[in-house]
């Protein structure tokens, strides 16, 4: 990816609407790293036919017994309003899953706001299921 700041312009509406505070120097350094280290996971982007990004996904790996080995976290998924419901946010997500299974994850997880139907009801079609545990987070 040749312009992480064209990525960060997407990812400010993105954080808004899930209600993360946008830090753009901290979230620009952190996209960096993950951008030179394969090892930490996936960035890929969408974009349109005059090069303007137009959507992107995030997905980041973890490692769990349960899974026997890597399993990883789809962190984020966005489509540019005007481009939305035409496959993208699919092609996106399906292409992030690819990559993920290429490098080894056994499973992939993601967390949406339960009011977030268009996503919800993506997830659902590409086979993500609810399962019974709630998500704690601690802060360190
Ligand atoms: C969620 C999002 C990525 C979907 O992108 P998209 O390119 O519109 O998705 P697709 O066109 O691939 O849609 C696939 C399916 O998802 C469902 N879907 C998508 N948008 C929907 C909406 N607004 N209402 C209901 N279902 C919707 C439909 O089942 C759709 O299939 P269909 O168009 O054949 O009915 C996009 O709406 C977005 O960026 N939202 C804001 C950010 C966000 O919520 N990200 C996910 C956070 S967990």
């Amino acid at each position: 990816l040749a312009d992480d700041v064209a990525l960060l312009r997407l990812m400010q509406p993105f954080n808004l609407a899930e209600e993360i505070p946008w830090r753009p120097k901290r979230v620009r350094a952190a996209l960096r790293r993950l951008l030179r280290d394969a090892r930490l996971g996936v960035v890929l982007v969408a974009e349109a036919r005059d090069h303007a990004l137009v959507g992107y996904v995030v997905a980041t790996f973890n490692y769990d017994l349960e899974f026997a080995g890597p399993d990883a976290f789809v962190t984020e998924l966005f489509v540019e309003p005007a481009a939305r419901r035409d496959g993208l946010g699919t092609r996106l997500l399906e292409a992030a899953v690819s990559s993920l299974r290429a490098a080894g994850a056994a499973a992939v997880h993601l967390l949406v706001r339960p009011t977030n139907r268009a996503a919800r009801s993506l997830y659902a079609r590409r086979g993500f299921e609810e399962v019974p545990r709630l998500m704690m987070t601690r802060q360190l």
